[in-house]
């Protein structure tokens, strides 16, 4: 068997080597049941107290209060785009939205199905290496909601910090939740997949302030409306068992690193190394603008593509994998989530300045 390798995969992405672990073991026998986890039933009690912990394990990390719910869904943090107008927009209701990427880009499209839109703010003309400030957008007086990413995956942009609004805050966690500390009481509805930071695709979790679910249309399907998930804790139908089994699990990981305040830290020193490297001189050129700079996907390029095409070829053979940028932007980017560890990123570091040194023009 091959030994694992540092993955910089942006999602699915690496997970804690003990919730691999113990996830191959419970997959075949959950608790001496002798029945897989995988083949129980999700109203039996030993499922039952797995999305219960998974659920008390997020409300205690991120310190969500009680009028919020947890919400496990499915079909993606895609779905969320059209999830989130479907049931609080309509005719003639507005909603504001900033543009910071290929994932706004997608939301703010099927919100147009749904009511007006207005896009306060767009850096595509600037292939999106940045996030906008407090001043530099209005949020419209009629808006029922303010809408960003929090992490802009591909393009390696991050809100240092967050819109500040009377109106509901909605955001995009996908790439960033229980990366840092947040204040959930600013927020509407937070959602995220789980994939990146949380444990295996297949669930998406939505935090949604109560407030906001009974103002869905009539008309909205029931699968389709939060109140129906809302009501059910998450069993109106068959939920993705083994996806949050696995947030579970990554919860329980991340609890013993000392929870959000910890891991925070841990990000922005990995981050800072990559960054400081890639700061040192001219061979890497960072992707995103420094005051928009994400500590969870670090964009960046080198004098050529020729040269990024062997760099990510050479990084590959000793170990260092998922290093290409994505196809909209090209180049490399290193996607440095919670379960990555510093080892990883140091190593990726030793062989940049390796590989400059040898390939200087
Ligand atoms: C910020 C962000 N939002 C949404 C998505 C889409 O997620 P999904 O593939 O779960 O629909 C992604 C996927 O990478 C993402 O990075």
């Amino acid at each position: 068997m091959v030994d694992r390798v540092y993955n910089f995969s942006p999602g699915p992405a690496t997970l804690p080597v003990e919730v691999l672990k113990q996830a191959s073991k419970d997959v075949v026998n959950f608790k001496e049941t002798g029945i897989g986890l995988i083949e129980m039933s999700h109203r039996s009690k030993e499922f039952m107290a797995v999305a219960e912990n998974a659920e008390s394990l997020l409300r205690e990390l991120m310190e969500i209060p009680d009028n919020y719910k947890v919400l496990f869904l499915q079909g993606g943090a895609s779905s969320q785009f059209f999830m989130i107008p479907m049931n609080l927009l309509g005719k003639g209701k507005k909603a504001t939205y900033l543009n910071t990427g290929t994932w706004s880009k997608k939301a703010i499209k099927e919100a147009k199905l749904f009511g007006d839109v207005e896009v306060a703010y767009s850096s595509e003309e600037k292939t999106f290496n940045r996030v906008p400030t407090q001043n530099e957008y209005t949020v419209a007086d009629d808006s029922e909601y303010l809408y960003f990413v929090s992490n802009n995956t591909i393009y390696g942009t991050q809100f240092p910090v967050f819109p500040e609004t009377d109106k509901v805050l909605i955001s995009d966690m996908s790439s960033d939740i229980l990366s840092r500390q947040i204040d959930v009481s600013k927020f509407g509805i937070i959602f995220a997949g789980a994939q990146k930071n949380m444990g295996p695709a297949g669930v998406t979790v939505v935090i949604i302030r109560e407030d906001l679910l009974d103002k869905a249309p009539e008309n909205t399907p029931t699968m389709l409306t939060y109140k129906t998930h809302a009501d059910k804790g998450s069993m109106f139908n068959t939920p993705p068992c083994f996806a949050i089994y696995g947030v579970g699990e990554v919860l329980k990981w991340l609890k013993k690193q000392g929870g959000v305040k910890a891991m925070e830290a841990i990000n922005i020193e990995k981050a800072n190394i990559l960054y400081d490297c890639i700061d040192s001189g001219e061979y890497y050129r960072g992707h995103a603008e420094k005051d928009s700079r994400s500590n969870m996907n670090i964009s960046f390029n080198l004098p050529t593509a020729e040269l990024e095409t062997k760099f990510i070829a050479e990084a590959t053979k000793i170990g260092l994998n998922g290093l290409k940028g994505h196809r909209s932007i090209g180049g490399c980017r290193a996607s440095i989530y919670n379960a990555f560890p510093k080892e990883g990123v140091e190593k990726l570091v030793s062989f940049m300045k390796e590989f400059e040194a040898a390939n200087k023009a």
